[in-house]
């Protein structure tokens, strides 16, 4: 038995699946937030360039990837796909426990997947700058890298509590040459009207959101990249799941279960949806996607119309929400802080096809040293819930033969502060905020 499966860089996955056509009753259109009428790409390109708004709106199954993009992907993919027998071996569980490990990228999880295809046909249209939002840093750090190579200025709104929890993210953007701010900043209109209603807040993905779009919207130069929860992101991320299906051929599995964090949905998407048109073929899949207990959009949220930032400038989508000025506890899983999801997870959770599950804080920062300890690599908080999930699976009942694949979503190198915490007793479980969520709830917007 090998213990990784790694592919050679000429089977890296040429062309993207596109899922949006296989959904069952399809998605709901993204409406303009103006008319409330469906949205289409001449008013988005605005912000987006139009070869991502192609991507976002199409429905071939199929798309190839750019040879730039290509090139640039091959500097750490295929990713490896890895058994973790040392985790198996300390549950004493009979299950198979695999992981897709995209902790490998440079700058260590899923996210640059996206970022290099997003700067990638931002250059071609001749675009100069791109603004952003980072949660984590994650997204601000791909998205840094991936403009540093297509030879872009990077912008980047990061949110105030990892602003101050992740100080190396900062020099890391600044590696790459981004210019990085906290989130509400002072820069933007909106930021300004945040900080003198709530001086201190932790800021949100929500905030930090508005403040790029505002930044995008005015400025000739520039436009605005997302890291997750649109179409164009999950169609990147697929390539995760187009090299799982390839590697447990070649292990000889097949996987029962398939698991992954979700903070707007796009590490999981990217994992699952190649493996969606098997299940609907008849094929018997789990698909559990992993939520924090303190920003349950997908188990306590509503599916709804509702904007993905605080400003209300996006296009209403039709996603699983906790309203759209929720700004969640601060938990140290910075990337799971949002308020919403992607329409594509939403969809197929609507369809019974994902189950959602939420965890806690402090087990998933538990269950992440354990993984450290037997696998040998230190999860990031929100790959953390990836892990609690697939540990959870693997010991519901330790006789049971199956086979769990997860992705490790990224590593936790750069979030050693959050041990530091967890280790000094300082982290604790945030209760679902009812009061907090009923209140965004009933301003979500009547459609
Ligand atoms: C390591 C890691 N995992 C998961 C996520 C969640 O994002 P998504 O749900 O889009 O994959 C993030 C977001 O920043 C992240 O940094």
């Amino acid at each position: 038995m090998n213990k990784k499966i790694v592919l050679r860089d000429d089977e890296i996955p040429r062309q993207w699946y596109n899922i949006v056509p296989d959904i069952p009753n399809g998605l709901n259109p993204p409406l303009d937030p103006e008319t409330k009428e469906p949205m289409g790409p001449e008013k988005l390109g605005a912000v987006f360039p139009m070869g991502l708004l192609e991507q976002e709106m199409s429905m071939e199954r199929f798309i190839d990837i750019p040879e730039p993009v290509l090139d640039i992907l091959k500097i750490w993919r295929p990713s490896p796909l890895v058994r973790a027998t040392n985790l198996e071996a300390a549950l004493g569980t009979r299950a198979k426990i695999y992981f897709k490990n995209e902790g490998v990228s440079p700058v260590g999880s899923h996210k640059p997947n996206s970022a290099v295809a997003q700067a990638y046909y931002n250059m071609k249209e001749g675009v100069k700058r791109l603004a952003t939002e980072t949660g984590a840093g994650q997204w601000g750090s791909a998205l840094s890298f991936a403009t540093s190579k297509f030879g872009l200025q990077c912008k980047v709104y990061m949110v105030r509590v990892s602003y101050d929890q992740k100080p190396y993210r900062k020099s890391m953007m600044q590696t790459f040459g981004a210019q990085i701010v906290a989130s509400p900043s002072t820069e933007t209109r909106t930021g300004r009207r945040i900080l003198e209603e709530y001086p201190d807040t932790p800021g949100s993905l929500g905030i930090a959101i508005s403040e790029a779009l505002e930044d995008a919207a005015t400025r000739e130069d520039t436009k605005y990249a997302l890291g997750s929860v649109l179409n164009h992101v999950v169609l990147h991320q697929s390539i995760i799941g187009l090299e799982a299906q390839k590697q447990m051929e070649i292990a000889g599995d097949y996987p029962d279960v398939i698991i992954g964090c979700c903070g707007g949905g796009s590490n999981f998407a990217g994992l699952a949806v190649p493996f969606v048109p098997d299940y609907l073929e008849g094929r018997k899949i789990r698909f559990v996607g992993v939520e924090p207990a303190s920003c349950p959009s997908l188990t306590m949220g509503r599916l709804a119309y509702d904007y993905g930032d605080v400003a209300q400038t996006t296009p209403l989508l039709y996603m699983y929400t906790l309203g759209h000025d929720f700004i969640p506890p601060g938990i140290h899983a910075g990337g799971l802080r949002y308020h919403g999801m992607a329409p594509i997870i939403s969809a197929l959770v609507r369809e019974n096809m994902i189950e959602p599950l939420k965890v806690h804080q402090l087990e998933c920062f538990e269950a992440g040293v354990l993984f450290a300890k037997t696998e040998g690599i230190i999860p990031a908080p929100e790959t953390c819930h990836a892990v609690r999930a697939a540990i959870i699976e693997a010991t519901q009942d330790l006789n049971e033969e199956k086979t769990i694949l997860f992705n490790f979503s990224g590593h936790g190198l750069i979030d050693m502060g959050s041990y530091d915490k967890f280790y000094a007793g300082e982290l604790e479980n945030y209760e679902y905020p009812e009061e907090q969520i009923a209140k965004s709830m009933a301003n979500l917007p009547r459609i």
